[in-house]
């Protein structure tokens, strides 16, 4: 199989933690990084065995031959990141970029390109770069299938990688996007329980988070509603009922379903 050279410009939380992913999936890929500073991603380029390319080599080092470009910036950064690229984007080779700006609509990201080029969106999230991330994908007309099975290939051992509507893509924002800081935001709760109560604070939030994990892959691999599950573990008179009780006085799940709905409509404030 020929080898695919993948670029990124913009390489921060995000994008960083897609890098560690395509590594782990080939790590033989021919990976160019550039980041408007240089400095912070030098020990990434190590680690990836990837090249560095500074910001005012790119027309030179990475738009020519490069498969895939994944920009990274910042949703506020992506007009003024092409303004800088200029005309150098102007070549006749049809890239595929991908951005994973959160709130830019393929539109958008059409017309800073020439028309021949492709674009493919994306909503990840950071546990992308331990292999459990959920990605969602939605791609410009006329993304040739080839190009579709080498992103397929080169995000496998991110997560899960589903393809959505674009229409739904505030959803995923936070459904997915912005959802893992709810759960830190939990595990963090569980552990100071845990901790009041005389475990040490590692104990307390290894616990937390194996619990989140083990409860978590039991909803996936069973396929059972999680109300089936949690109904199966509360029995009558019992302990968990009574912590489940209690939760449910204070708010807990309408607080999880306004938490999410406050992210998807601050994506949404921040398209209009
Ligand atoms: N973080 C998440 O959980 C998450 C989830 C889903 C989607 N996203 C999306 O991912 C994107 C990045 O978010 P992030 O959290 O990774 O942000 P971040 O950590 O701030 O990373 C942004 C990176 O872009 C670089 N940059 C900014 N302007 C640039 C330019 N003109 N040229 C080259 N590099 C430039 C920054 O460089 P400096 O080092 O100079 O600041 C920084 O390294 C956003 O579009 C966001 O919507 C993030």
């Amino acid at each position: 199989m020929a080898q695919t050279t993948i670029g990124m410009i913009g390489v921060g939380n995000m994008a960083s933690a897609i890098a560690k992913a395509m590594h782990r999936a080939d790590a033989n890929l021919d990976l160019w990084l550039a980041n408007r500073t240089a400095n912070k991603i030098k020990s990434l380029v190590q680690t990836l065995s990837a090249q560095h390319v500074l910001m005012d080599e790119i027309d030179k080092a990475l738009l020519k031959g490069t498969d895939m470009i994944f920009i990274g910036v910042k949703p506020k950064d992506i007009s003024a990141l092409f303004a800088n690229l200029g005309d150098s984007v102007n070549i006749d080779q049809a890239i595929t970029w991908v951005s994973m700006a959160s709130n830019v609509s393929l539109a958008e990201l059409k017309a800073l390109t020439p028309e021949h080029h492709h674009w493919i969106r994306i909503m990840p999230n950071t546990p992308v770069e331990v292999g459990e991330g959920f990605t969602s994908y939605c791609f410009s007309e006329g993304l040739p299938e080839e190009t579709l099975s080498k992103f397929k290939r080169i995000m496998s051992a991110s997560g899960t990688i589903t393809h959505i509507e674009e229409a739904l893509f505030d959803v995923a924002s936070g459904m997915a996007g912005c959802s893992p800081a709810f759960i830190y935001q939990l595990i963090e709760a569980m552990s100071d329980a845990g901790v009041a109560y005389g475990l040490n604070r590692q104990q307390s939030i290894e616990m937390g988070a194996q619990a989140v994990k083990g409860a978590a892959s039991m909803v996936l691999e069973t396929g059972k509603h999680p109300a089936q599950l949690k109904d199966a573990v509360t029995s009558p008179g019992g302990t968990t009922i009574a912590g489940v009780n209690t939760l449910e006085a204070e708010g807990f799940r309408a607080a999880i379903i306004k938490g999410i709905s406050a992210s998807i409509e601050k994506t949404r404030e921040l398209q209009k």
